[in-house]
């Protein structure tokens, strides 16, 4: 048998969240996941990233409860998530006891691997979840997200990855979340980091632009330790590789998967009416199954484009679109070279359409982005340009050291402010990830129950 390359199965989470919006309901996967334990995956991401929002938002589901049922029906197979660091499922960055009590309440509730990343590659910003999560006892991936600009250079990701490996990192993940990392430089990428970096290498990208097929067969052939596929039915366009290719070709080269394609082709027969259902009902649109090469020319992420479209329409300025995307790449410059990962691409791609709409750059800058130039998403990877530094502060002078110390602790007055409503510390930090929708939540669940207690008492009538 050949060198071991391990597998991580998507579907559930990534593949889910970049192709039909993180929709899918227990409902859908809940009969399956005994057979997908038995696949040969190393793990499976199923949880983090959108899901938790999503969760709460339109599926009426808790979080926590489906990532229980998923580790009682999953024994065998590690389970792993994604984490936005000190953002952990949300927005904005949170209190560092938020952020110890998410990571701990994961890894309690079944998670194994937290993938851990940052969209400012700040391994300040990670540094509390994984510090966390060590002690949790659950195994600690350190993200390098990877990006093109011309700082962000080999030498920029090696340091990073010896970074995070200092901090008791358990692995490197390099993660291509728009899908433009290309099969050489993936090569010469973890060449890099395994020459220079004492842990597994893991890599993760999209199909959006074509390049990821090829992309993760080089980062293997490069001696990445796994990669991350989504079976077949729901891979592709805006998802990944499918896995089911992947190991075929892989069985031919020799190498050892550990993956079963017999029980790999129950698990897509499950999905194929699931996906077949997506389309029919408009949740899955096909635009998002093809390959879009635009990303590699503007360099910026398939998403992030389409969002800079449906911008441009909401006011009738579609026409305003090339001069849009010339200006996104320098309000990315004056901004110290963020990676277009959420929220920076959100950031970057609004105030490029404000400053293209008034005409005038930086007449009108928006609340994140004036945050974000005070320091309080963390260090940029370059300096903020002096021009945008002015205009958005004037005066004001940005934090110096870091910000989270500032965030007063969030659990003793969210506890206080739900009281009897939050049955357990999980329903604590779902209010405070997301407030709004998790009140919403609980209070519909509370109801719920009340309804369930009467009926009980009339049936005993
Ligand atoms: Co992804």
């Amino acid at each position: 048998m050949g060198k071991k390359v391990n597998i991580t199965e998507v579907v559930l989470r990534d593949a889910n969240q970049s192709q039909i919006a993180t929709r899918m309901p227990r409902s859908d996967f809940e009969d399956i996941l005994e057979t997908m334990d038995q696949a040969g995956y190393y793990s499976m991401e199923v949880w983090g990233g959108a899901t938790f929002d999503s969760c709460l938002r339109y599926l009426d589901e808790d979080p926590w409860e489906r990532l229980r049922f998923i580790r009682s029906k999953v024994k065998n197979t590690k389970l792993q998530m994604l984490l936005r660091g000190q953002n952990i499922l949300g927005y904005k960055h949170y209190s560092d006891d938020t952020v110890r009590a998410f990571v701990r309440k994961s890894v309690e509730n079944g998670i194994d691997i937290i993938r851990i990343f940052d969209a400012l590659n700040d391994p300040q910003n990670m540094a509390v979840a994984i510090d966390e999560c060590l002690k949790a006892g659950g195994h600690a991936q350190g993200t390098i997200c990877y990006t093109i600009s011309p700082i962000h250079t080999f030498e920029k990701y090696v340091e990073l990855g010896k970074k995070l490996e200092e901090m008791g990192c358990n692995s490197i993940c390099i993660k291509d979340m728009a899908g433009i990392m290309s099969p050489q430089i993936c090569y010469d990428l973890v060449s890099a980091l395994k020459k220079n970096i004492g842990l597994p290498v893991y890599v993760h990208s999209h199909t959006t632009t074509g390049l990821a097929s090829m992309t993760l067969l080089k980062a293997i052939e490069a001696g990445a330790d796994g990669v991350d596929t989504a079976i077949s039915i729901f891979s592709g366009g805006t998802s990944h590789p499918s896995t089911e290719s992947l190991v075929y070709t892989l069985n031919e080269m020799d190498y050892d998967t550990g993956v079963k394609l017999d029980v790999c082709k129950k698990i897509n027969d499950h999905f194929k009416p699931v996906q077949a259902r997506f389309l029919k009902e408009g949740g899955l649109n096909p635009s998002v199954l093809t390959t879009k090469i635009d990303a590699l020319n503007y360099q910026i992420p398939g998403g992030m484009l389409s969002n800079l479209i449906s911008q441009l329409t909401a006011v009738d300025k579609l026409d305003k679109l090339d001069e849009v995307l010339i200006e996104t790449p320098k309000v990315r410059k004056d901004m110290g070279y963020p990676p277009l990962v959420t929220p920076m691409s959100q950031m970057v791609g609004a105030q490029a359409v404000t400053n293209v709409l008034l005409g005038q750059r930086y007449k009108s800058i928006s609340k994140e982005v004036k945050s974000y130039c005070r320091g309080e998403y963390g260090a940029p990877p370059a300096p903020i340009s002096d021009e945008l530094m002015k205009l958005a502060l004037g005066d004001e002078k940005p934090y110096e050291g870091r910000y989270d110390d500032l965030i007063e602790p969030e659990i003793p007055g969210a506890k206080k402010y739900l009281g009897d409503l939050a049955e357990s510390e999980e329903d604590v930090l779902s209010y405070v990830a997301f407030p709004q929708q998790a009140e919403a939540f609980l209070k519909k669940r509370r109801e719920k129950k009340a309804l369930k207690v009467s009926y009980t008492i009339r049936e005993a009538e």
